[in-house]
């Protein structure tokens, strides 16, 4: 039988993300099952391994409801405190908070400086021509709502790859993301096309083809003396061209969707 969840009061949600993992939350979980059910607490508690929580700077980090308490730093020692004040006291341990219900800080003792894209920058590029350039984030938490967003709004826009095929976001007729490749299938003039590009990180294991089509590098661009032109370059590891996502001219919808969304930048910014 699953856990009775009507009987539990606290839960525990520990992260077991990659950074928590190498800070050491094998032992803060391993550390708190066996508190919770030594004390005869297991039916009153729940304990739930999570991925990352966001906060890997406060490594190894939990969060204990109710209340929406976000705990840093923490080790096989001051879990069982932090469980110990929780469950006898309903309070938090405050100094190992970094952050609860009503603050308007982040309390971190390591707290890193937002990444954000670099302005565009003039560039004369081998390909392109000059260019203002700059680099978005290639992880499939951008690069997944880039494409969702050009095929759920069927956007006017083409995918071209380096040997001349080209398809429009208009005749997109499905989309879908699988383990670590995002299939798209195109109905154009009655051929169907199948296309995958690589979104997640893959493990060296798989198949060559599978590695060399994922997306590590997008830029977003737009050309010196035809500033209308624009379009996202997407790039594999190696900096070989995996396709270009050009704009319509005339549609602004996709370029502020850029702009916003995948640059956070509410105007183009230059370098100057
Ligand atoms: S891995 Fe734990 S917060 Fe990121």
């Amino acid at each position: 039988m699953g856990k009775d969840l009507t009987q539990v009061t606290t839960t525990f949600y520990i992260c077991d993300g990659g950074s928590c993992r190498k800070a050491g939350s094998d032992p803060v979980m391993r550390a708190t099952r066996a508190y919770l059910r030594n004390q005869g607490l297991w039916n009153t508690t729940h304990t739930i391994k999570t991925r990352c929580i966001g906060r890997c700077e406060d490594a190894p980090a939990a969060i204990v409801h109710p209340g929406d308490y976000w705990y840093k730093n923490l080790n096989g020692q001051n879990v069982i405190t932090v469980m110990q004040r929780h469950l006898e006291e309903g309070k938090p341990v405050e100094e190992l908070l970094v952050f609860k219900e009503g603050s308007t800080v982040i309390n971190s003792d390591k707290e890193r400086p937002k990444k954000v894209p670099k302005p565009f920058s003039l560039v004369e590029d081998e390909d392109l021509g000059v260019i203002y350039s700059t680099r978005g984030f290639s992880t499939d938490q951008y690069t997944y709502p880039l494409f969702l967003y050009l095929a759920e709004t069927k956007s006017p826009a083409t995918l071209t790859f380096p040997h001349g095929q080209t398809h429009s976001f208009q005749n997109i007729q499905a989309l879908e993301y699988g383990k670590y490749q995002l299939i798209m299938t195109f109905k154009e003039a009655d051929l169907t096309s199948i296309l995958a590009f690589t979104l997640a990180g893959i493990p060296k294991t798989e198949p060559m083809a599978l590695q060399r089509s994922r997306v590590l590098v997008t830029e977003f661009f737009y050309e010196a003396f035809n500033p209308e032109k624009r379009g996202i370059r997407l790039k594999d590891k190696m900096g070989r061209l995996l396709a270009i996502i050009w704009l319509d001219s005339t549609d602004e919808k996709v370029w502020n969707y850029c702009l916003n969304v995948q640059l956070s930048m509410s105007e183009v910014v230059i370098q100057s």
